[in-house]
């Protein structure tokens, strides 16, 4: 995972290392194990790396920089590590530096053949120091880098593209030349995943990057240029970002970027943000980030985790806006798929992981119940082995937040390789499986940055009840005013969250939250999905013992956990669905009868649950399949205070990281 941030500025000072660390601070979400930097000043006769590295959050590295500072820079790399290959040590942080120190070196993904290459370094006397794939393949660049014939000439690319097209000023055209041939061949022949970030002592002045299967961007400015795991990294210097495509080459200068393919051939290059392509196609590249960096702040509350619980109304609204045409039909425009090819598909299969998947899962209920189509929910990494049966008649709807879930990336390569359609449903624009993808259709959550997701779940499930609405509309599986029907209810949801919310945010009304040990959470229907999100934000930041089960299930064999004392939650569906709603409060009464501590959600007026529930948690009298909405926000409070009453960090629970960009 972890997250990477360059920034390559003309004059030397503490700005490139600034921006460098505030990148880092909006993409600790991407790891938090250890955390460093390296800087070079291309301007200072004799340039040289200076580096930091500190185990633990940015704050660490932050007080080590506040107590020795790094000297002044142009040019600077940042990381910020989730642990894959070798533990969490300082020795193990990034960056890494070649074997003589000349070259710095920041890694996210995993290279899978680095042992191989560890062992035939160590034969070459060039051993390593950590247990790290990245260190190895600092060596490898700068063995490549001295043992790379001075080129003929300093052109960069086979169409004579050259170092003073890229306008710098102090650069050393044949070093540079090496370095990117040094970079294109020593990634040619790399297995697995990376996004690569490099500095150079006889190439000051420049980064040179690489990218396969997982994330990178470029910022440009006329201030300088900047490179980053997302655009979070660069927002606030620039929002001027540009694409970088699978196995892609970029060099960086202040004034300039290249971009070659894998062969070393140009793709484009940049003057300051004006973006000159080979091929015109390529200018599609070039994008605005179209959201204020202010709202990367907590504004106030404690917790990134509170503020997106409580930004949940806005989410779902702003992903439900501006989605009628002139005659008050549904319309999804970024979708890029046809509705002839939607009206011809025979089945729908969602692939997604964790809170994504659950909102598949709710998400499902409506699809089959709306367009009587066959929908079925897999989890992303598992999608791929069981051999699934797809066609070029399969709708592969692919839910994610981040957009750069490799196990979701990986899944809907599969898709797409049987002849399926896929459709993302994301919240980064831009990201990995929107570029993917055959068509997109857009959370409006804004940035999620706590761990645990919250809002990016609601509004999923609301793009999803979206599809759903449009894919019924398309194929003629229900009538315009029935539609219209379904959009408004659901437009009036997010005041129902809000009212959730005003009565919850600041007091859920359960004492003695820090002595739970464990806790059950019981669902029907749409309940279900919504009872194992429930289960997974307490084990995700509270790191309590916590399952969500259908309520159905309970006699088949989880009721044994239950003992007095016990906390279970139910979901209690509308009693406007009888059938449904008197087998819930039958539970109730089998857990309450065994000693459990019941914790109930019921809608506002359904009296039938007082005489079995400890605590009553109300929600607003909502359809069916829109009660998820208001209902997950009780369990979003509820693990979010746990995990405050235990004393633990809730943004940053351990061990996890927000982008899990590694299978
Ligand atoms: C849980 C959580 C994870 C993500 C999952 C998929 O709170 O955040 O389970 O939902 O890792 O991530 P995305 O949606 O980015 O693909």
């Amino acid at each position: 995972m972890c997250g990477i941030v360059g920034a390559v500025l003309p004059k030397a000072g503490k700005t490139a290392e600034e921006t460098v660390l505030e990148g880092l601070s909006r993409l600790e979400y991407r790891g938090y194990d250890s955390a460093g930097i390296a800087v070079l000043d291309a301007t200072s006769p004799h340039p040289e790396i200076a580096w930091r590295k500190e185990v633990g959050k940015l704050s660490g590295l932050l007080a080590s920089l506040e107590e020795q500072p790094l000297p002044q820079a142009t040019t600077a790399i940042g990381h910020t590590r989730w642990a894959t290959h070798g533990g969490v040590t300082r020795v193990n942080a990034h960056p890494h530096l070649s074997y003589d120190g000349k070259l710095a070196l920041i890694h996210n993904g995993i290279i899978e053949n680095a042992e191989g290459y560890r062992l035939h370094l160590k034969q070459q006397g060039i051993n390593t120091i950590s247990e790290t794939d990245t260190e190895v393949v600092a060596h490898l660049l700068e063995r490549a880098f001295l043992t790379e014939p001075a080129p003929a000439d300093t052109k960069l690319t086979p169409q004579g593209f050259t170092v003073a097209d890229l306008d710098p000023d102090n650069l050393q055209p044949e070093n540079l030349s090496r370095l990117v041939r040094s970079m294109l061949r020593v990634t040619r022949d790399l297995e697995g995943s990376f996004t690569l970030l490099a500095l150079h002592q006889d190439c000051p002045g420049v980064i040179v990057a690489a990218r396969r299967s997982s994330p990178l961007v470029v910022g440009l400015s006329e201030e300088g240029n900047y490179l980053g795991s997302d655009v979070l990294a660069f927002a606030s210097r620039t929002k001027q970002a540009l694409e970088i495509g699978q196995d892609e080459v970029v060099v960086v200068t202040p004034t300039g970027v290249l971009v070659l393919d894998q062969s070393g051939n140009q793709i484009l290059h940049t003057r300051a943000t004006q973006v000159f392509p080979v091929n015109p196609a390529e200018a599609k590249r070039a994008f605005e980030v179209d959201f204020a960096t202010d709202r990367v702040t907590k504004e106030g509350f404690s917790t990134f985790m509170e503020k997106e619980i409580r930004e949940q109304p806005r989410a779902v609204a702003q992903t439900l806006d501006d989605r009628l045409d002139a005659n008050g039909a549904l319309t999804l425009d970024e979708l890029r798929i046809t509705t002839d090819i939607l009206r011809g598909i025979d089945s729908v299969i969602i692939v997604a992981c964790g809170t994504a998947a659950y909102a598949g899962q709710v998400a499902r209920y409506a699809i089959e119940h709306w367009c009587r189509i066959p929908c079925e929910v897999e989890l992303a990494h598992e999608f791929r082995y069981r051999d699934p049966v797809v066609s070029v008649r399969t709708l592969v709807v692919a839910i994610s937040q981040s957009g750069e879930t490799m196990d979701t990336i990986m899944a809907i390569r599969h898709a797409r390789e049987q002849g399926a359609r896929v459709l993302a449903v994301v919240n980064t624009p831009g990201s990995t499986i929107s570029r993917e993808a055959d068509a997109v259709l857009l959370t409006h959550a804004g940035p999620e940055i706590a761990v645990a997701s919250t809002k990016a779940f609601t509004a999923q499930i609301s793009a999803c009840y979206l599809l759903g609405l449009y894919l019924a509309q398309v194929r003629g599986n229900k009538y315009a005013d029935e539609i219209a029907d379904y959009l408004e209810k659901l437009q009036q949801m997010p005041a129902r969250m809000q009212t959730v919310l005003d009565r919850y945010a600041s007091h859920l009304g359960v004492e003695n939250l820090e002595a739970i040990k464990s806790v059950l959470f019981l669902g029907r229907h749409v309940g279900y999905p919504v009872a194992m999100e429930g289960a997974l934000k307490l084990k995700e930041i509270a790191y309590l013992h916590a399952e969500g089960f259908a309520a159905g299930e309970l006699k088949h064999g989880p009721i044994a956990l239950v003992e007095p004392g016990q906390p279970v939650v139910i979901i209690v569906p509308t009693p406007r669905r009888p059938e449904l709603h008197r087998k819930v409060v039958s539970n109730i009464e089998e857990v309450r009868a065994r000693g459990a501590l019941t914790l109930v959600i019921a809608e506002d007026g359904d009296e039938s649950v007082n005489a079995f529930a400890d605590v009553v948690w109300r929600v607003p009298a909502s359809p069916t399949l829109y009660r998820p909405l208001v209902d997950v926000i009780t369990l979003q409070l509820f693990a979010l205070r746990m995990a405050q009453a235990l004393g633990l960090d809730v943004d940053q629970p351990r061990n996890l990281a927000k982008s899990v960009t590694v299978e």
